[in-house]
């Protein structure tokens, strides 16, 4: 079975970026990791990442279309943007919500709002980069 890991803006300077939230993990690692622990548990994994919204809203539409299950890290786009509420409203096959940080621990009163979670079969936050390898085990049970 096919699965997408989709990941948002910013998250491409993992490692570099604030490690003391988010880790010293690069992304490069992280993608490895991530089609890695597909590999184990079945599963044919793509990872990506994107500064452009326009590119995830096009991912999310094609994984409509093909029913691909996606685990998805919208990162700061997963607290505003509606596209991307509309995006993930019409995925037929599971979604799972992934963040590395616990959005609703941090200060930041927008950090608390997700417009993915009412999609999402499964919310995942605050377990660093092995989220995605819960997350990825949840599309894996089916
Ligand atoms: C994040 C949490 C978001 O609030 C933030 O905007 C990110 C990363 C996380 O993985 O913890 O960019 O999604």
């Amino acid at each position: 079975m096919k699965a997408l890991v989709l990941n948002g803006p910013n998250l491409g300077r993992l490692g570099r970026r604030q490690p003391e939230i988010y880790g010293s993990t690069t992304y490069a690692e992280l993608a490895q990791a991530c089609v890695q622990w597909g590999s184990e548990l079945g599963l044919e994994v793509e990872v990506r990442q994107t500064n452009h919204e326009g590119e995830l809203l096009d991912w999310l539409n094609v994984a409509a279309d093909e029913a691909v299950p996606v685990v998805l890290n919208a990162a700061a786009w997963t607290h505003y943007s509606y596209a991307l509420y509309d995006a993930c409203a019409q995925l037929v096959a599971p979604l799972v919500e992934v963040h590395i940080s616990e959005p609703l621990q941090r200060p930041e009163e927008f950090r608390h709002t997700s417009v993915v979670t009412p999609h999402a079969v499964e919310v995942i936050a605050g377990h660093g980069i092995q989220g995605y390898r819960m997350a990825l085990e949840v599309l894996a049970r089916g």
